[in-house]
């Protein structure tokens, strides 16, 4: 198990769209174990693959700490079968460190997946679990949480977001100088 760098807003990584995945072997059980390694490290409920840079459709999930009959869960290809109702609550984000706005989502949902296994998984999800899973399934199409509150709160977290996407930028920058000494350092 590895602890993996999550990318901060700012890093081009978060808004590119994400592929399917297609083979499950021992690659994506490793990913998934470090994904929830590096979740709960960060005490999120939630982490999306593009969040530690790797562009595959793969989620993972525990909001058991606000509600205890919530199971962990890694969902891969994750597709919404249904919502119902709304609800406006206040959300974060791991790659928003420190920031958070009121955002309406789904109070109910139904999301259908592929576990590590590529069996079919099925999640029924209510209040924080929706929003949790809806919002990382966002995550795998390159859309934010603040894609969704309103323009005036985004006006008024201005500072705050642009002050983390220097530091995304500077993460993304960070891997293109490590790529690069790998070039140089060829024979
Ligand atoms: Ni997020």
């Amino acid at each position: 198990m590895a602890l993996l760098e999550i990318k901060k807003h700012g890093c081009p990584v978060l808004r590119r769209k994400a592929t399917p995945v297609t083979a499950f072997d021992g690659d994506i059980k490793a990913l998934v174990e470090d994904m929830f390694e590096t979740m709960y490290e960060a005490e999120g409920v939630g982490l999306a693959a593009p969040q530690i840079g790797v562009l595959q459709r793969v989620i993972v999930l525990d909001v058991s700490a606000h509600n205890p009959s919530f199971q962990p869960v890694a969902l891969i290809n994750p597709e919404v079968v249904e919502v119902e109702g709304e609800i406006e609550s206040d959300e974060g984000c791991l790659s928003f460190p420190g920031l958070t706005g009121d955002v309406k989502r789904p109070l109910k949902t139904r999301v259908r997946g592929l576990d590590v296994e590529g069996k079919p998984v099925e999640l029924q999800a209510s209040e924080l679990g929706a929003r949790a899973v809806l919002h990382e399934i966002d995550h795998l199409d390159g859309i934010l949480f603040i894609d969704h509150i309103s323009a005036l709160k985004r006006h008024l977290l201005r500072g705050a977001l642009r002050k983390l996407q220097k530091e995304g930028e500077k993460q993304s920058q960070a891997k293109r100088i490590v790529e690069l000494k790998a070039i140089s350092s060829r024979p």
